[in-house]
């Protein structure tokens, strides 16, 4: 096999695809006031106790909101939320009110004093700011998760979490992009042959019947 060619590239932050998030917070003295924040450097880091971070630059008119209310919670972003998306990562909350302008409302977020989540979002992550972490053109915030909550329809009988339904998009270099096909789940590289069969022809069934409602208007 031929191998590859590479050009070099000066040091950046060349990790893709990231999630891409909607935060929302509010206002400490005046909670009425909330705004909506696109982000696409958050992350996982820590699980007992579950944390996440998210980067801000100080110029932005949350990173002041979240530092003070102590506040913040991470919205996962579906496919019907992208275009509203973009736009809470190209205006301030200081000049316009996000939500008016996306048509996204607001709704009481879990374990949350002020902090609102956004309604529609497939799964909201309530979090308090445990650090806050100066790393140069951006501030990072850890929060420890405080609650999660979960649309219902993406729970099956039992109550387990089906997050593949959810069309949830990713940012790849600049771009919004779906989420494709399942390929693979944790461990099936080395799951046994019977296994690996009928817990794929599972998730095929599945993604087919996604398919399905997904071509409905
Ligand atoms: C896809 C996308 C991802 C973004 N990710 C971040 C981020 O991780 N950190 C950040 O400080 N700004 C990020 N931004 C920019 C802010 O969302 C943008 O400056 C926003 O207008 C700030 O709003 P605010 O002033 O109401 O807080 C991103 C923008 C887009 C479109």
């Amino acid at each position: 096999m031929k191998t590859a060619e590479y050009a070099a590239f000066p040091p950046s932050t060349m990790l893709n695809p990231t999630p891409v998030v909607l935060i929302s917070c509010a206002d400490r003295m005046h909670p009425e006031r909330r705004n909506l924040v696109t982000a696409a450097w958050a992350g996982t880091v820590n699980s007992e106790p579950p944390m996440v971070s998210v980067s801000l630059r100080k110029e932005r008119y949350s990173h002041g909101l979240i530092a003070d209310s102590g506040e913040f919670v991470v919205n996962l972003a579906d496919e019907k939320m992208c275009r509203a998306v973009d736009f809470c990562g190209v205006r301030s909350g200081r000049d316009l009110d996000k939500a008016e302008m996306t048509g996204l409302r607001y709704r009481t977020a879990e374990g949350m004093s002020i902090a609102p989540a956004v309604e529609g979002a497939p799964v909201s992550l309530s979090c308090r700011v445990r650090q806050i972490i100066p790393l140069g053109s951006h501030d990072l915030f850890l929060g420890e998760v405080a609650g999660v909550s979960v649309r219902k329809d993406l729970l099956d009988e039992r109550g387990g979490l089906h997050l593949e339904r959810a069309h949830l998009i990713a940012y790849n270099h600049g771009l919004y992009q779906k989420l494709g096909e399942v390929m693979g789940f944790f461990g099936w590289s080395v799951a046994r042959e019977e296994v690996l069969r009928k817990r794929m022809a599972l998730l095929r069934r599945e993604e087919n019947a996604n398919g399905d409602r997904r071509r409905k208007p």
